[in-house]
C-alpha cells in the first residue's frame, strides 16, 4: 500500500510527528511507501533542503519514503529538485508553502509549464485564496463557523482554474483531498488530471464537526451527509483514481486551544486501510477497487516502478491483513504521536496482520520488529 499524501513533518516541527513514529504509524496501518509533504519547519522548497530531509530521514524511517517539494516560481530549482526524485510540486492554493502569486494566472501557467518540462506532477490543494472568508472571528467558539468559511466554492473555483491552465500546457495535475462530486467530474475532463479522495470526506460529514469538533477539523472541511454520499457513490463507481490518508498529526493541545487558532489536520495512517477494508466487507467497494485505490494506481501516478503489484520481479513489499478481525478505533493506541481521531470507537472489520518492506517484517501483531533505517528513500521513476 502506498500513501501519497501524509504530513510526516520531523525537522523543526517533530514534536507533532517525526520520521520514526510517522512510519511506524504507516507499518502499523500497513503502508510500506508514503510520500511526505513539504509544508514543514523549513519548508521543502529548493534542492538543499530536499537533500536536508532525504539524509535527516535515512537512518530513521520503517517503511520508504518520498518526497514532494513546494511549488516554487524558479524552473532551475524545479527541474534540480525533479532530477533529486521529487515525486511532484505541491501547490498549496490557500497559502504557498514557498512565496509565489497565487491569483496571477501567468505565474500559475510558467510554474505548469516548468513543471511539465521536468515531467514533473502538480499537486494542487483546492482552496481559492481569495474565496475563503478571512479573517475568522477570533472570538469564535464553533468548528461549524470555521468550516462555513471554506465554502464549496472556494473548491471549485480553484479547482476550476488549474484545470483551465493546466490545459493550456498539458501538465499532469494531483487534486488532493477532493471534497465534492462536481470537483471529480471536473477532473474527468482533463486527460492528464488525477484525483484523490481521503477516507474522512467519504465517510464523515459536517454533523461530525459538531459532535467532535478539534477532532473533526481539517481542511477542506467535511461537507453535507449529501456531498458526503455521492462523493462515496464516485469513489465506488471507479471514478476516483486514488485514496490518501492527508495523515496531518498536530499535538492536542494545539488542536483543542482557542477554536480560530486550533491547526487542522487529523491523523490517518492507522485507521485509512481498516476503514476501506471495512468498506470492502460491506460490500461497498470490491477488494480490487480497494488495490487499485491505495497500490497500483498511486504507483503509476506517481511513478513508483516496481511497486504496486505483487508479482515476481516486483519489490516485496507486502501486506497481510485479517478480514475477519472485528476492532474498534482505538486512538490511544496510535504509534502516531497524534492520539486522537474523529473515527475514535468507529467499529472496523479487517485488520493489518503483518507488514513486509523490501522482504524484511516491519509490523506484526501489533509491534514494530523493524529498526529505524530499514526503510528506504524512493525516488520518482528510480527503481530501489
Ligand atoms: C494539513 C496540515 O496540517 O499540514 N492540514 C489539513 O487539514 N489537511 C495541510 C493540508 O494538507 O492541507
Ligand atoms: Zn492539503
Amino acid at each position: 500500500m502506498i500513501d501519497a499524501h501524509v504530513h510526516l513533518r520531523d525537522m523543526d516541527l517533530s514534536y507533532k510527528e517525526d520520521f520514526t513514529t510517522g512510519t511506524a504509524a504507516a507499518a502499523a496501518g500497513g503502508f510500506t511507501t508514503v510520500l511526505d509533504m513539504p509544508n514543514t519547519l523549513p519548508p521543502t522548497d529548493s534542492s538543499s533542503r530536499l537533500i536536508e530531509k532525504i539524509e535527516r530521514a535515512q537512518s530513521k524511517i520503517l517503511t520508504n519514503v518520498g518526497f514532494h517539494v513546494a511549488a516554487v516560481p524558479d524552473s532551475a530549482q524545479i527541474s534540480q529538485m525533479s532530477r533529486l526524485g521529487a515525486y511532484s510540486l505541491k501547490l498549496y492554493m490557500p497559502n504557498p508553502i514557498s512565496p509565489l502569486d497565487i491569483q496571477d494566472d501567468n505565474t500559475i501557467l510558467t510554474l505548469l509549464q516548468s513543471s511539465k518540462e521536468s515531467d514533473l506532477r502538480v499537486t494542487v490543494h483546492g482552496e481559492d485564496q481569495g474565496l475563503l472568508r478571512q479573517p475568522y472571528n477570533k472570538e469564535t467558539e464553533s468548528f461549524v463557523e470555521l468550516a462555513k468559511a471554506r465554502s464549496e466554492q472556494a473548491e471549485l473555483h480553484a479547482l476550476s482554474r488549474v484545470l483551465g491552465l493546466a490545459a493550456k500546457t498539458g501538465c499532469s495535475v494531483h487534486l488532493s483531498h477532493i471534497t465534492l462530486p462536481s470537483s471529480i467530474l471536473a477532473a474527468r475532463k482533463y486527460r492528464h488530471a488525477t484525483t484523490e479522495v481521503t477516507p474522512h470526506h467519504v465517510l464523515l460529514s459536517e454533523k461530525a464537526i459538531k459532535r467532535k469538533g478539534w477532532k473533526a477539523w481539517m481542511v477542506p472541511p467535511l461537507r453535507s451527509e449529501s456531498i458526503r454520499k455521492n462523493l462515496l457513490l464516485l469513489l465506488s463507481k471507479g471514478l476516483v483514481t486514488i485514496v490518501a490518508s492527508d495523515h496531518a498529526p498536530h499535538t492536542i493541545e494545539e488542536k483543542s486551544g482557542a477554536v480560530a487558532e486550533s491547526p487542522p489536520g487529523v491523523p490517518g495512517l492507522e485507521t485509512t486501510l481498516p476503514l476501506m477494508l471495512t468498506l470492502v466487507t460491506r460490500r461497498v467497494l470490491s477488494m480490487s477497487l480497494l488495490i487499485r485505490l491505495l497500490s497500483s494506481n498511486p504507483a503509476r501516478v506517481f511513478n513508483l516502478p516496481g511497486k504496486g503489484r505483487l508479482e515476481e520481479g516486483f519489490d516485496a513489499d507486502i501486506v497481510l491483513v485479517d478480514l475477519k478481525r472485528k476492532t474498534r478505533i482505538r486512538p490511544e493506541s496510535f504509534l502516531s504521536k497524534a492520539k486522537y481521531s474523529p473515527f475514535e470507537n468507529v467499529h472496523v472489520q479487517g485488520q493489518v496482520h503483518t507488514t513486509l518492506v523490501g522482504g524484511t517484517v516491519v509490523f506484526q501483531d501489533g509491534e514494530i520488529v523493524g529498526k529505524p533505517g530499514s526503510g528506504r528513500i524512493v525516488k520518482r521513476g528510480v527503481r530501489g
